[in-house]
């Protein structure tokens, strides 16, 4: 059985589109909660939560990651870049895992893999960080053979394919099946370099019915589709209940 990470990024970015000057505050009028809704998560049977503190803060802020804590039920798996800066704002905020990330500022959302082998030396000295500290890290990486063995290299425990190609191929079903392979091939060359493989962006209801044939993944992170869903099937009640 795969297990689930729920991505609760969104709804901060909900927050943030109108209370981002009262971020910091909880309660009375500032919402959704990004806490409260990592909580109801738990309780709904998410086997994890995943949060990403950006560089630029624009959506998770540091109190949500610490309040969340507060009261935590499964376990964080915290999302940063690879900056020193975020590096130790990881360390000291205790998450149960480090998911390592790209991150663009002009960027919408996480897009492509981090290049391991590009950036080694820093990923290896944030990885050593982490592993003195007995906390797992997971390179989010394109399922390429060589972002692997790089990931291996610097003895990273995990790795999170991204399946944002896969996901973007789903409605056509030549390239469908193209990106699958390729997510196959990079969950076996995983497998064989000892790595704990993870997945995940851009898994909906639908392709998941696909991205499940991964069957040998740990777990899939999932937000986006997870937030929508909760939207769609929670608007009659809001409206009824409002009315
Ligand atoms: N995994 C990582 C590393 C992410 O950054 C994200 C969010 O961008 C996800 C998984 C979840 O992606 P989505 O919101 O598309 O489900």
């Amino acid at each position: 059985m795969i297990l689930l990470g729920v991505n609760i990024d969104h709804v901060a970015t909900l927050r943030q589109a109108r209370y981002r000057d009262e971020a910091n505050t909880h309660g009375g009028f500032v919402e959704p909660d990004p806490a409260a809704m990592a909580w109801l998560a738990e309780d709904a049977g998410a086997d994890g939560i995943t949060m990403h503190v950006r560089e630029d803060r624009r959506h998770v802020q540091v109190e949500d990651v610490q309040r969340y804590l507060e009261r935590k039920k499964t376990r964080l798996n915290l999302e940063v870049s690879l900056s020193s800066e975020m590096v130790e704002l990881a360390l000291s905020l205790k998450p149960d895992s480090v998911c390592l990330v790209p991150e663009n500022r002009m960027e919408v959302t996480t897009e492509g893999g981090l290049d391991v082998v590009g950036n080694l030396q820093r990923s290896r000295e944030a990885v050593e960080a982490f592993t003195q500290q007995n906390i797992p890290t997971s390179m989010f990486i394109d399922p390429d053979p060589l972002q692997l063995e790089a990931s291996a290299k610097i003895e990273s425990p995990w790795v999170e394919l991204h399946t944002g190609s896969f996901a973007r191929a789903w409605p056509n079903p030549e390239m469908r099946d193209k990106e699958f392979s390729t997510l196959k091939v990079g969950m076996d060359v995983g497998l064989s370099l000892g790595l704990q493989v993870n997945a995940g962006h851009g898994i909906n209801y639908e392709n998941v019915t696909g991205a499940k044939k991964l069957n040998k993944v740990t777990e899939f992170n999932i937000g986006h589709s997870i937030i929508c869903r909760s939207i769609e099937h929670g608007l009659s009640e809001a409206v009824s209940t409002m009315r």
